[in-house]
């Protein structure tokens, strides 16, 4: 909702402290986040509490350090992070944990050759991009994989014509859309992730999307830099 808001320039409709109240409220003693009040534990939750709080103006109400302690916990062999600590490396999480890192200021953590070198070996031969080892090419990766790349300054060890060239093979000529691979149904998820890969690679006519925020960098500029009047 929050970074709808952002996109609408409205986030003074948004009760910031109550918001940051709430989320600060799902932190762990670890650092870790909860989902709700259920408990889940994922580092997609990390990734959202500081993408909004971070937005909101409202970072010193959570503990960054723990927040980025726990990250560092679920950092893998391969450079990688999974879901929780020991957690499987996956590209969906690799994002999470990077674009929060990149929030927090804490991308020291990240060995940036490592974690290069295994998002890069993400790209099969027909262009796309897998998120894990062995797995299909989807044009979700596009983004997941590609924005990481971008935020460890390693895009360029991708081909990124080819993968140009698979996402725009996944569009529905006749009545518009992206699927997540050739021939398949389109949907929406996979057409935001279409485009926002395309911005990633700068594709002509498309605005330039922020890696770590996943919103259009002048939304990103208008929240940090312009003073409200
Ligand atoms: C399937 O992976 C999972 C996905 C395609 C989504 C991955 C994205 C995330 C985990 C990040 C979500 C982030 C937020 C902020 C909500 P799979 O390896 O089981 O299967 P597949 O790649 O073969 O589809
Ligand atoms: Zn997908």
């Amino acid at each position: 909702m929050i970074v709808i808001l952002a996109l609408f320039d409205k986030l003074d409709v948004a009760d910031a402290d109550k918001i940051a109240n709430y989320i600060s409220g799902l932190q762990k003693d670890d650092g870790s986040f909860a989902g709700d009040e259920w408990g889940e534990i994922d580092t997609r939750f990390t990734y959202a509490a500081v993408n909004c709080l971070s937005i909101l103006k409202r970072m010193h109400t959570i503990n960054v350090q723990k927040a980025t302690d726990f990250l560092v916990r679920c950092r893998n062999f391969d450079g990688g992070f999974g879901c929780t600590p020991g957690g499987e490396s996956h590209a969906g999480q690799i994002f999470c944990c990077v674009a929060a890192l990149a929030i927090m200021g804490a991308l020291h953590h990240v060995d940036k050759d490592l974690l290069g070198w295994w998002l890069c070996e993400r790209q099969v031969k027909a262009g796309g991009l897998n998120g894990r080892p062995e797995k299909l090419p989807d044009v979700c990766y596009s983004w997941w994989v590609l924005s990481s790349l971008v935020i460890l300054d390693r895009a360029h060890w991708i081909n990124k014509e080819k993968l140009k060239d698979f996402i725009l093979n996944c569009q529905d000529q006749d009545r518009g859309g992206i699927s997540d691979a050739p021939d398949d149904a389109v949907d929406v998820f996979h057409t935001f992730f279409g485009v926002a890969g395309l911005s990633l690679l700068e594709y002509p006519g498309i605005k330039s999307i922020d890696p770590a925020y996943a919103l259009p960098v002048h939304v990103v500029d208008r929240i940090f830099f312009r003073q409200k009047c």
